[in-house]
């Protein structure tokens, strides 16, 4: 039966998710696949009954198409699609619930505190300041919970930047973390499942020209260098890829996963966090990462929508 490439939506990442969208839907076209594209609307139930024998790629990125609810609406109508199901993408997708699971696990995270905007107000950002600099001191990294492409992130130096920090997260929903900020090397690893069990992709290093990996250093062609795979030896890109199995199994995770994380000064790899729904654009990891390992995007493709059908 027809693929139908879901990509676009209301997120903040729509635009990077019609890219994703766009390339999967002429490598999956170009294995001979029957490929039908749809934007996530209202129509989109009536598209899904319109299709006999259908399997969707949902290659929305961020709230809607990650947290859980599209895969909710496609179990109910009993569609497979690729990726992991309803529960395990709203836990994989926010980051106050997800990282404290793979802590839980005895994995290597950041240190966090979740923190409701609500809660902000009433503490007030003297107490936030000190509170949080007791507790994870300085350097610090303050994230939306449920967002990506990192949107609404910051690096905080120094105390006197946190409150800003906190405003541009809650920009991107009411919760946010802050995490104690790991130095290190940044790699992310693709986790492919086939039905065989989950294996790891090569680690891709991720360098941006500008030092910060933010939405701009993500999306403008040249403004990052990806290495992959990763210059790091044997033994670091055994760990890497061994936490991200770790991460795979620990959340739940099905088909396709990408996990990033910091390569720290002693070589040991700390969770940063999953992606359930990993960018397939031209300046997006995971693309590179199957290239590497000596098998195309298509391939990878065409083999999760046979494993999701299963
Ligand atoms: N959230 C973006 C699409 C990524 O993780 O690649
Ligand atoms: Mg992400």
């Amino acid at each position: 039966g027809p693929v139908l490439v879901l990509a676009g939506g209301l997120s903040h990442e729509r635009e990077v998710s019609l890219n994703s969208g766009r390339r999967v839907a002429r490598a999956l076209a170009e294995r001979g696949h029957e490929v039908i594209t749809a934007d996530l609307d209202s129509s989109l139930i009536a598209t899904l009954r319109g299709i006999d024998d259908v399997t969707v790629f949902p290659l929305l990125h961020g709230e809607t198409g990650e947290d859980g609810s599209l895969r909710q609406v496609l179990d109910l109508l009993d569609v497979p699609y690729v990726g992991a199901g309803p529960a395990a993408s709203r836990i994989a997708f926010d980051k106050s619930i997800a990282t404290p699971v793979v802590t839980e696990a005895g994995l290597l995270t950041p240190e966090q505190i979740a923190l409701p905007h609500d809660v902000f107000r009433e503490l007030g950002a003297a107490e936030l300041v000190r509170a949080v600099g007791d507790r994870l001191g300085f350097p610090l990294m303050v994230k939306p919970a449920r967002s990506g492409s990192a949107m609404g992130c910051s690096r905080v130096e120094q105390p006197a930047e946190l409150p800003q920090a906190m405003v541009g997260a809650y920009a991107y929903g009411d919760l946010a973390v802050i995490e104690s900020f790991i130095s290190g090397t940044e790699v992310a690893v693709g986790v492919v499942d086939l039905g065989s069990g989950p294996e790891a992709l090569p680690a891709v290093e991720i360098r941006p020209d500008s030092g910060v990996y933010d939405y701009a250093a993500r999306y403008t062609a040249g403004a990052t260098r990806f290495i992959a795979p990763a210059d790091i030896d044997e033994q670091t890109a055994k760990a890497c890829a061994d936490l991200a199995i770790r991460v795979h199994e620990v959340l739940g995770l099905r088909e396709l996963s990408r996990t990033d994380m910091i390569i720290s000064g002693d070589g040991v790899p700390v969770f940063l966090e999953a992606n359930v729904a990993p960018g397939m654009t031209e300046t997006s990891s995971i693309p590179l990462a199957m290239k590497a390992s000596g098998k195309d995007l298509g391939d990878f493709c065409s083999e999760m929508i046979m494993a999701a059908r299963r």
